[in-house]
């Protein structure tokens, strides 16, 4: 029997509207960043169900929570699915839930089948994907495929100067039972479901995507410091304006950044200014930039200009500047073989859907250099995430799903 025969729907979409409740918001949607009192709420509902079934649950040093199906040569590599349980600050239901749950559906669905395999078969809730609250995306599979160190993570501070290590103990304090399991864990391959995130499945009224790339991605902080001055008596020219220093950059990159393709992302997300009083001429400006594009060169043009202008713009206005990067993660192409089953399991279940690059980060672009990777994408609706209007259709879920199980089935035999 193919264990997609026996994914349920329903069981999957309760326990996606169950995790939603974590850090539920007003408008519907989810604000459950990583290592708040709401990812460890999260952390401990996933572990409970892992337990009802009787499946095995660890975590390692950065608080990747690992549920693992027993293999009948269970000292092989696992075979391994999963995403991420954080949120952005407006998130959705979906967005890393849902290959979190999907994975947990697969587990379901072998065991209801009776499926065997001969490799362990896990699910991983990778720590801090979306660096919304701590800076560098993709956190927890970066430090434990060793794209960063473990201190680097530790030391990673939010935007109110929390440090990342007192929230990590403070979450895995909360599941203090698991046993540790040593970082950098090796794993056979890795298939991780997700939601698109963007309009192709929709807008094609297809319902798998078997993603063959995950386009570049840069991660930058650039900070201004100039001097506070009274808003009234001070000169333009004995002015060191941090906030007139940023915007003038801010809009010299996206002079550069406009290209005719449509295919660069450059995104200013966060500015934050100090002192902040509106007659005070700022002393200090803090933003971060966030850098997409299918082709490393392209990348590697803006790259270059975001960390030489803001130097020669500070000084023209009398301020200084740094710039850091806070991830750098080049085009990342998955294995053929993976993508080709991927491909071969939607048709075999009658699905319709095609090849796709991703536009957005993922785990898997940290896993891809160690393991044989893949990723299955699901349509939702109007392509709308990182909203709190983030929507799916269970059925569409339930499809991801079936594909998931058989493919994990496959490279577990
Ligand atoms: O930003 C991203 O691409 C991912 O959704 N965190
Ligand atoms: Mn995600
Ligand atoms: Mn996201």
């Amino acid at each position: 029997m193919r264990a997609s025969e026996k994914v349920q729907c329903d069981r999957l979409w309760d326990r996606l509207m169950e995790m939603a409740q974590i850090g539920a918001t007003q408008k519907g949607g989810v604000n459950r960043q990583a290592l708040t009192p709401e990812d460890a709420k999260a952390r401990r509902k996933l572990a409970d169900w892992a337990y009802e079934r009787g499946f095995a649950v660890f975590q390692d040093a950065i608080g990747n929570m690992f549920v693992r199906r027993s293999g009948t040569d269970d000292g092989l590599p696992p075979v391994t699915t999963g995403s991420h349980l954080d949120t952005q600050p407006t998130g959705g239901k979906f967005d890393g839930a849902f290959g979190v749950l999907a994975g947990f559906e697969a587990l379901e669905a072998l065991e209801d089948a009776g499926v065997k395999t001969r490799h362990p078969v896990e699910v991983v809730a990778w720590t801090n994907e979306e660096g919304a609250r701590f800076p560098s995306t993709a956190m927890g599979s970066a430090v434990t495929t060793g794209k960063i160190t473990l201190g680097e993570a530790l030391r990673k501070t939010d935007p109110d100067g929390i440090v990342l290590a007192d929230a990590l103990a403070e979450v895995m304090a909360a599941t203090s039972e698991l046993e540790m399991r040593d970082l950098g864990a090796a794993m056979h391959a890795y298939v991780e479901a997700h939601i698109e995130q963007g309009p192709v499945l929709v807008s094609a009224d297809e319902v798998i995507g078997a993603v063959t790339s995950v386009q570049s991605m840069f991660g930058f902080q650039v900070d201004f410091f100039g001097e506070e001055a009274h808003a009234g008596t001070t000169p333009r020219a004995n002015r060191s304006d941090a906030v007139l220093a940023a915007v003038e950059t801010i809009s010299t990159l996206e002079a550069e950044a406009t290209d005719d393709a449509d295919a660069l992302r450059f995104t200013v997300g966060r500015i934050i200014v100090s002192p902040g009083a509106p007659n005070t001429v700022p002393s200090h400006a803090h933003f971060t930039i966030d850098l997409r594009h299918p082709d490393d060169e392209e990348i590697a043009r803006m790259t270059d200009l975001i960390e030489t202008l803001p130097i020669k713009i500070a000084s023209k206005r009398k301020c200084r500047a740094t710039v850091q990067r806070t991830s750098e993660v080049p085009v990342t192409e998955f294995d053929p073989e993976v993508v080709a089953l991927v491909d071969q399991v939607r048709q075999d279940l009658g699905l319709r859907g095609r090849r796709m690059p991703s536009g957005a980060g993922h785990d898997a672009m940290y896993v891809a250099p160690t393991a044989p990777t893949g990723m299955i994408f699901v349509p939702c609706i109007g392509g709308i995430s990182h909203n709190e209007a983030e929507d799916a259709r269970p059925e569409d879920l339930a499809d991801g799903a079936r594909v998931l199980v058989d493919c994990l089935a496959e490279l577990a035999r």
